[in-house]
């Protein structure tokens, strides 16, 4: 029996106009941390928020932000996300020179280190870089866009890297990002996921469903 994920809404899919009061919301409804997903139009084909709305998030989430960077380069940004209230700050390999300097350099600020795989990307990339890493986030879609089909080809590479994890002895976070529905959860569970992203899954039905949306991933 695998134990309860930790579930991250992903605020991609809230009401942008009323931001403050869908984090309350969700946190209220059984929210673990707050996924943060930071688009900048060149690393994928889309814009969203930037330091700024994480600050002001921050004093509307007792929860850890868990803040998913998808821009390029990501160097330059690292502090100003962990100054403005990031707990986790999860980089693509592919946005940065140094995936090893990038990595220290967000412990260094105080926060959580991640790394993000694309569907494309190996877990080779981490494998000299184990005691580096306090989180590893498998996207099961292309970033970029919320609401896509979950990939089903990604399961093979969550199992890889639960057993990689499991080989280092380190308390490392194994979580899933893009197309988990109550359905998809249970086999990103089973493959070893310990973290569940959510975006359309958790705010489809608006605030009223959100604890019902909540319980129903978390199996
Ligand atoms: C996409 C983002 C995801 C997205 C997931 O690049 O990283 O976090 O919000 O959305 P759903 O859960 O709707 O697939
Ligand atoms: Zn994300």
């Amino acid at each position: 029996m695998s134990p309860r994920p930790i579930i991250a809404p992903s605020i991609l899919a809230a009401d942008f106009a009323r931001l403050g009061e869908e984090v309350r919301a969700v946190q209220a409804a059984g929210a673990d941390w707050l996924h943060i997903d930071v688009m900048d139009g060149h690393f994928v084909p889309n814009i969203t928020l930037g330091p700024d709305i994480v600050r002001a998030l921050k004093p509307h989430a007792s929860i850890p932000m868990d803040v998913h960077l998808m821009i390029d380069p990501v160097d330059p940004f690292l502090e100003a996300f962990v100054e403005a209230g990031a707990d986790i700050v999860s980089v693509h390999p592919e946005s940065g020179p140094h995936l090893n300097r990038t990595l220290k350099r967000i412990r260094q600020l105080g926060a959580r280190a991640g790394v993000v795989f694309n569907p494309s990307t190996s877990p080779a990339v981490i494998e000299w870089m184990m005691d580096e890493v306090d989180l590893i986030l498998v996207m099961s879609i292309n970033p970029g866009f919320g609401g896509q089909s979950f990939m089903h080809s990604q399961l093979a590479k969550i199992e890889t890297l639960r057993r990689m994890i499991d080989a280092s002895g380190r308390d490392i976070v194994l979580e899933v990002d893009g197309g988990v529905t109550v359905e998809t959860a249970r086999l990103c569970v089973d493959a070893g996921a310990t973290a569940l992203v959510a975006g359309t899954a958790v705010f489809r039905g608006g605030p009223d469903a959100y604890a019902a949306n909540i319980a129903a991933l978390r199996g």
